[in-house]
């Protein structure tokens, strides 16, 4: 309810919902005591009443702790998380509303990553439709099913840059591309938080994991980075400026180091980059057990230091209870610690909780959840990204789409032919194995004409029994999520042990033969690679994986995913990826490889993709238009775009541009724009994009950002291979 003066009990005038938020802060603030504040800087796990200890209760009716995490462990990807339990919610803020000093609410947060009811693709799979209207909407249907069941902050999007995809966690962030993670994270930002993240269904996003933690050495798990500022600045931080800007209400600081310097007590980067340079207003929280972790990096040495280099770096909020409540007070006491320093941080707290809205409407509202729970356009939205987030990667003969109508027999076999958990990957708390459709039924329910072989997944000779009766074997492949997400990376980049073997037995038999990767990451596969006629990278495609991957496969929908990172070849190429720095010596070897035994280049490169029709890009033009030091579109790159091939479809025009002499290194090259276009068979089209000084510049070695007149290269092409051109500036 938004009161009004006259509805506003006197004794808490920021109830007053009339009054500008900066107001309602100060207003609240000064009525807060240190025992007040310090309560509005823990993060504590949520447990129903029944099964919580008294004392914690007693804490949150004494106002010491500011907000429950919704999570079962620490690993809350991997852990049982139990179920939202609404009424055990609501039981649990009238403790803190109603019988606290302040009343003021608690605040939910919970890892709403890519899905709720309605679970999308996994992160890295949106980020291959290139389609950030679509994630926004697709987002956004995932606020409104979350909020209606309890939740007022989910902590995403992710926005990690990665180049090894032997990372666990590259299931959840967007590649290896700085404008791509931008573009993506900015979009979710937008779907969950909307106008107003105190709507009904909208609610506090949480761009994580401040910063670099993508750079774990070796794809290995919480392991150091060693980023330079150069890198940061350059690739690393781009996406947290842009969700920034696109007003994400909160972030959360990682656990790496980044060259020994935990980031989670490190000013430079959070209270001078983040907050100072950015402007940003909101909330830090640390990552789960971040602040401690400092005496585990060695950097503090004890709770007491570690509180202390959390909070002075720009820490707000500490994840979960554990140093901020036992030693602010006596750090305070000390000196150690500035009271404008407490007072900063319960600010933020607080703005972040008005925006939420929470103290007007605290509880949930009782059967809101049923009426929004996978709603119809909820499963339309979901099925269309993921959809258009499934990557063509071969097609020999053009072997699909296969007609739907055609009287054919068709193997479907492997272990993903009748998978439904698997597909909801590695983060998804909420979702229902029941409720994924199985690529077996999906294709059942799109080719009701076809006679339709199946047998156990398990890999056996009467697999292959079956697959010799087909015309046609479509093997559904991949990993389980045990290989995804937090704590579960791999050494070798391959599909697990056994599925080469088993598409390559499927292969000698000389049937046409698609291969369907469900895989959180891109897995080159040698086997697919040889045998398959078609080859279909569909991800962990959440709920309404089997009915997209039978729309591709039947033709319903022309594939035109993306590659949102370079699918290396092997292991050994890691790190692979296509924005790389040029090396200087190469440039009197005309033979020089970076490795004698495999090709330079990765199997697939950032940005490729097939569809069912062809593509041509021609008459690439650059129009200076200004310039390059002003704030005005100074060059625009144009390409025509013809459908030369028999159907309609969309392709993602990718705009690449190189630095030829800067300050620093320069990547070989980088995207600055990318747009869907989609024709029909011989039709045309102009694309064009408009660069500017956001565009052509850079953090040189000073850090500040500057464009440097002189020579360029840029290109308007199907991936990130198409040979550049160069103009100047
Ligand atoms: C985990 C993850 C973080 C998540 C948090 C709460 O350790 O690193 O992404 O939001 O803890 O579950």
């Amino acid at each position: 309810m938004s009161r009004t003066e006259a509805s506003t009990p006197a004794d808490k005038p920021w109830l007053n919902a009339t009054l500008p938020l900066e107001e309602r802060i100060e207003l609240l603030l000064g009525a807060m005591s240190l025992e007040d504040k310090v309560g509005q800087l823990i993060q504590y796990p949520f447990k129903a009443p029944a099964k919580a200890e008294p004392a914690d209760l007693n804490a949150i009716r004494g106002g010491r702790i500011g907000s429950l995490i919704l999570a079962g462990s620490a690993w809350a990807g991997h852990g049982q998380s139990n179920p939202l339990d609404p009424e055990a919610l609501n039981a649990v803020q009238r403790m803190a509303v109603e019988e606290s000093p302040l009343g003021i609410p608690l605040i939910y947060g919970r890892d709403v990553i890519h899905g709720h009811a309605t679970v999308l693709p996994i992160p890295l799979a949106q980020a291959a439709s290139f389609d950030t209207a679509l994630i926004e909407e697709a987002s956004s249907c995932v606020a409104r099913e979350a909020r209606a069941q309890g939740v007022h902050w989910a902590f995403a999007p992710m926005v990690d840059l990665c180049r090894d995809p032997r990372w666990g966690r590259i299931i959840e962030g967007y590649g290896e591309d700085p404008l791509l993670g931008s573009e993506c994270g900015s979009a979710v930002v937008r779907g969950y938080q909307g106008d107003s993240p105190a709507a009904g269904d909208r609610m506090i996003a949480c761009a994580k994991h401040f910063c670099g933690y993508g750079g774990a050495e070796g794809g290995r798990d919480y392991d150091t980075t060693e980023w330079t500022d150069d890198s940061l600045r350059n690739y690393v931080l781009p996406a947290f400026a842009a969700t920034v800007k696109a007003g994400v209400g909160s972030l959360m600081s990682g656990f790496n180091a980044i060259g020994g310097t935990p980031v989670s007590s490190s000013k430079t980067w959070l209270r001078e980059w983040l907050k100072e340079q950015q402007g940003f207003d909101g909330c830090v929280v640390s990552d789960w057990g971040a602040v401690g972790d400092l005496i585990y990096h060695g950097v503090a040495a004890d709770g007491a230091e570690a509180a202390a280099l959390g909070l002075e770096a720009g820490v707000d909020m500490e994840m979960i209870r554990e140093h901020f409540e036992d030693e602010l007070p006596g750090l305070l006491e000390s000196g150690r610690i500035q009271s404008s320093q407490v007072d900063d941080a319960v600010r933020r707290v607080l703005r972040m909780k008005f925006r939420a809205g929470i103290f007007e409407k605290p509880y949930v509202e009782a059967g809101l959840y049923a009426s929004v729970r996978r709603r119809e356009d909820h499963i339309n939205t979901a099925r269309k990204v993921t959809s258009k987030s499934i990557v063509l990667l071969s097609n020999k003969d053009k072997l699909l789409p296969l007609a739907p109508k055609q009287k054919l027999k068709v193997a479907v076999l492997g272990p993903y032919a009748s998978a439904q958990g698997q597909h909801l990957g590695a983060w998804c708390l909420d979702g229902n194995p029941a409720d994924v459709t199985s690529i077996l039924d999906g294709l059942k329910a799109a080719a009701p004409d076809w006679e339709i072989l199946t047998s156990d997944p398990a890999f056996t000779d009467e697999m292959l029994f079956n697959a010799s009766l087909a015309d046609i074997v479509i093997a559904c492949v991949g990993e389980s999520p045990c290989r995804t997400g937090e704590v579960h990376s791999i050494a070798e980049l391959t599909l697990p042990p056994g599925q080469e073997e088993l598409i390559e037995s499927l292969g000698r038999l000389g049937k046409p033969l698609v291969v369907v990767q469900c895989s959180g990451r891109p897995l080159p596969s040698p086997a697919a690679d040889h045998y398959a006629s078609a080859w279909l990278l569909a991800w962990h495609g959440g709920t309404e994986a089997g009915t997209a991957i039978a729309d591709i496969i039947t033709g319903q929908t022309a594939p035109s995913g993306r590659m949102p990172m370079s699918m290396p070849r092997t292991t050994g190429q890691i790190p692979c990826y296509y924005n790389r720095r040029r090396p200087g010596k190469i440039r009197q070897m005309p033979n020089y490889r970076y490795h004698q035994d495999v090709q330079d280049t990765p199997l697939f490169p950032f940005g490729y993709g097939l569809g069912y029709t062809e593509f041509t890009y021609s008459d690439t033009t650059v129009k200076i238009l200004a310039d390059a030091a002003s704030g005005a579109p100074s060059v625009e790159l144009s390409a025509t775009i013809t459908n030369t091939g028999p159907s309609a479809g969309e392709t993602v025009a990718q705009c690449y541009v190189r630095d030829e002499h800067a300050q620093v290194a320069r990547p070989e090259r980088e995207l600055k724009g990318f747009k869907r276009v989609s024709l029909a068979p011989g039709e045309k089209q102009t694309v064009s994009f408009a660069l500017g000084r956001d565009a052509l510049g850079y953090f040189g070695q000073d850090g500040t950002y500057r464009v440097d007149p002189g020579a360029f290269a840029a290109a308007i092409g199907a991936d990130s291979a198409v040979p550049l051109v160069g103009f100047n500036l």
